[in-house]
């Protein structure tokens, strides 16, 4: 058994000073069983009691490249000893936003931003001021970060939801405002039928449908073919802005995102995570017809939104994606532990769905395939999470919540590949048994 004392003991230390011992509530996974974190390099992480694992949280998606990566923390301190921050722009971000709209098709305006939750906060004061509607669209298992706008239906119950024609919107924490929920509308993901029916009847009080590509927060649930298009199309029809929420696919599952993969041209787009490689960068973007708004009665900034950390470790992330066949190479690795993880749950006879794509997949138990939180809500959480606990016991970490993806990074060598079949084989076994 791996010694967790010294975690046990930080978590005991943080919770006098923190709620939980944690600084986001997903980071607590229970008592005496949260780790604490040592340091991070390449593809591994070590707790504080020592302990090293094959990291695939990825701290929920931004580590791209890998922890510690030299050449992006070379560019951060070159560039943070000219000072750290002006409230003024500089070279830097322009040509971070360069860069970007050169990556991205369709992308041909940005503003930048600190965290994801930001970037889609900003989004949607924008498509609600370009449209001059108030009502937002979004689907059920879908997260947009921790503004009071989308924080709806993102974990609850399936039975809280109501039936798919007509769905309750459920307020995912407490001290979100009641009145919020009058201006929203949830539905199940990949409903076609539920979300022409929507349309039918609210789409001209819609301001924007608002969703991620693959749902990167339950279970990396995949569209059906023709679902993001549909969206697209129905929104153009009624006069709605489609955001595509790219925050864990963006600079992830390709330079040019899901937008990219699935050729959409939605009208705004959010990014964070692989975009700064773990420092704090962000952006929203799209059309230009759209961001021209900004700044003509159209409020948007914040202190931090061009903070030289995060733009300097933005900077040199998007040039090595951009020089090097980095997403490339996740993929190919991904693709192989994706295919292995498969094959070891098909031969230990256990029903189970593989979901998302190779640079951020994950699987569920019990069913053969899941489109909807809802069928999603019905899988086997337990034995995952069984079978988590094992995995990190043998040195393999991904996240402990199922609705979590594993995430892949360049650093990942084809021997953490096998290694972690190794491993998974194990664990399998054991909590089959
Ligand atoms: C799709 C999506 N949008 C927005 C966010 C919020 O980002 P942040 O945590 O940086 O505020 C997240 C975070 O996980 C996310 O996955």
């Amino acid at each position: 058994m791996k010694n967790f004392a010294k975690s046990q003991a930080m978590q005991k230390r943080a919770q006098q000073v923190t709620p939980l011992g944690v600084n986001s509530n997903f980071r607590y996974w229970g008592e005496g069983i949260t780790p604490y974190v040592q340091k991070g390099k390449d593809a591994y992480l070590w707790d504080v009691d020592g302990n090293k694992y094959i990291d695939y949280r990825m701290a929920f998606g931004p580590i791209i490249l890998g922890h510690a990566i030299e050449e992006v923390d070379n560019k951060v301190a070159e560039e943070i000893r000219k000072g750290v921050l002006f409230a003024m722009t500089g070279e830097l971000e322009i040509e971070v936003e360069e860069m970007m709209i050169e990556m991205v098709p369709g992308l041909e305006m940005v503003r930048l931003a600190t965290t994801g939750t930001e970037a889609t906060m900003h989004a949607i004061r924008v498509a609600r001021a370009y449209t001059g509607r108030e009502m937002i669209l979004k689907f059920e298992g879908n997260y947009h970060g921790f503004h009071d706008n989308t924080l709806w239906s993102t974990y609850a119950p399936a039975e809280t939801y109501g039936n798919a024609r007509s769905p309750i919107p459920v307020a995912a924490s407490s001290g979100i405002p009641r009145a919020l929920g009058s201006l929203i509308i949830t539905l199940p993901f990949n409903d076609k039928e539920a979300f022409e029916r929507a349309m039918f009847s609210y789409g001209r009080q819609i301001a924007a449908v608002i969703t991620e590509p693959c749902q990167g927060n339950c279970g990396a649930i995949l569209p059906e073919p023709g679902f993001l298009e549909l969206i697209q199309q129905k929104c153009s029809e009624y006069g709605a802005l489609f955001i595509l929420d790219e925050v864990k696919t963006g600079f992830r599952i390709g330079n040019g995102g899901a937008q990219e993969y699935y050729n959409l041209a939605p009208d705004l787009i959010t990014y964070a995570k692989a975009l700064g490689n773990g420092y704090p960068a962000a952006a929203f973007g799209g059309k230009k017809e759209v961001m021209s708004i900004i700044g003509h009665g159209v409020a948007q900034g914040g202190t931090y939104t061009n903070n030289k950390p995060g733009m300097a470790a933005a900077w040199a992330t998007l040039k090595l994606l951009k020089e090097k066949p980095i997403l490339k190479s996740i993929q190919q690795r991904g693709q192989r532990l994706m295919d292995g993880v498969d094959q070891i749950l098909t031969e230990a006879d256990l029903v189970h769905a593989i979901n998302g794509y190779p640079a951020m997949f994950t699987f569920a138990i019990g069913a053969e395939k899941i489109t909807s939180q809802r069928e999603w809500n019905n899988t086997d959480h337990e034995l995952y999470l069984e079978i988590m606990d094992a995995l990190i016991e043998r040195g393999v970490m991904p996240d402990h919540d199922a609705r979590e993806p594993w995430f892949l990074c360049y650093a990942h060598t084809e021997k953490d590949i096998d290694d972690t079949l190794t491993a998974f084989r194990e664990a399998v076994q054991v909590c089959k048994k």
